[in-house]
């Protein structure tokens, strides 16, 4: 009787976790994601920003070592960095830092800005707007109930540019999910809580 009650009891707490996961299934954070908003507004709707810097420092030319040459850099300590010539950095300090190895801290405080300018590729920075997506809103931050009615103007067509129909692309994806009006009211309270990107 006693392992009866235990596994009843096993049982319920199983069936409790169960339907607890398939509630949070539901979360606004998780539906944001299902019905692709994060795609157009960025992931939590911060915005479609890049999440990380892209860089690169490389001397792994043969015109980079002659524009060192004749920006004013001397021949002798040009050719010690030419173990250099094979390799790549993704940030700033490794690149400098392997430069310092190699000529010393004196000439390299000296030298850097210029070998930077040569080598160094700055493609985007953690906070830029990805091209392409300057006029996609972003929502962290913004009020609920503004966020609420801007979407059901977009969706049901009282709000239209050119912009907005882009967004009623994502109109089959409502009605196969069976999105109501809480779950737009919950996604909008969810998106007005989360803080912006410093
Ligand atoms: C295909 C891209 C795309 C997808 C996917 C998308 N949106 Fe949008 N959304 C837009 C664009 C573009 C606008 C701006 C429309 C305009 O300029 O009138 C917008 C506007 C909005 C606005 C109004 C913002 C404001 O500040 O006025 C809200 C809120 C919004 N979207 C929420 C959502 C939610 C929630 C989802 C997912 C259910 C979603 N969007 C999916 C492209 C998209």
């Amino acid at each position: 009787m006693k392992t009866f009650l235990l596994s009843t009891a096993a049982l319920l707490l199983f069936a409790g976790f169960f339907s607890v996961t398939s509630l949070f299934a539901e979360e606004p954070a998780v539906l944001f994601e299902k019905l692709t908003c994060h795609t157009c507004h960025g992931p939590q709707g911060r915005g479609m920003i890049r999440m990380e810097d892209k860089e690169r420092y490389y001397l792994r030319q043969k015109k980079m070592f002659r524009q060192m040459v004749k920006d004013g850099i001397p021949v002798k300590t040009v050719k010690k960095l030419t173990p250099l010539y094979k390799k790549k950095f993704d940030k700033r300090g490794d690149f400098v830092q392997a430069i310092e190895k190699l000529i010393g801290k004196a000439d390299t405080a000296k030298y850097q800005d210029i070998i930077i300018k040569i080598g160094g590729r700055i493609y985007y920075h953690k906070g830029d707007l990805i091209p392409g997506f300057e006029d996609y809103p972003r929502h962290a931050g913004n009020k609920k109930i503004y966020l609420y009615q801007q979407m059901k103007d977009i969706l049901e067509g009282r709000r239209t540019n050119g912009n907005s129909e882009a967004m009623r692309g994502i109109k089959p994806y409502i009605e196969s999910n069976k999105i109501t009006d809480e779950d737009f009211m919950s996604i909008a309270e969810y998106l007005s809580n989360v803080k912006e990107v410093e």
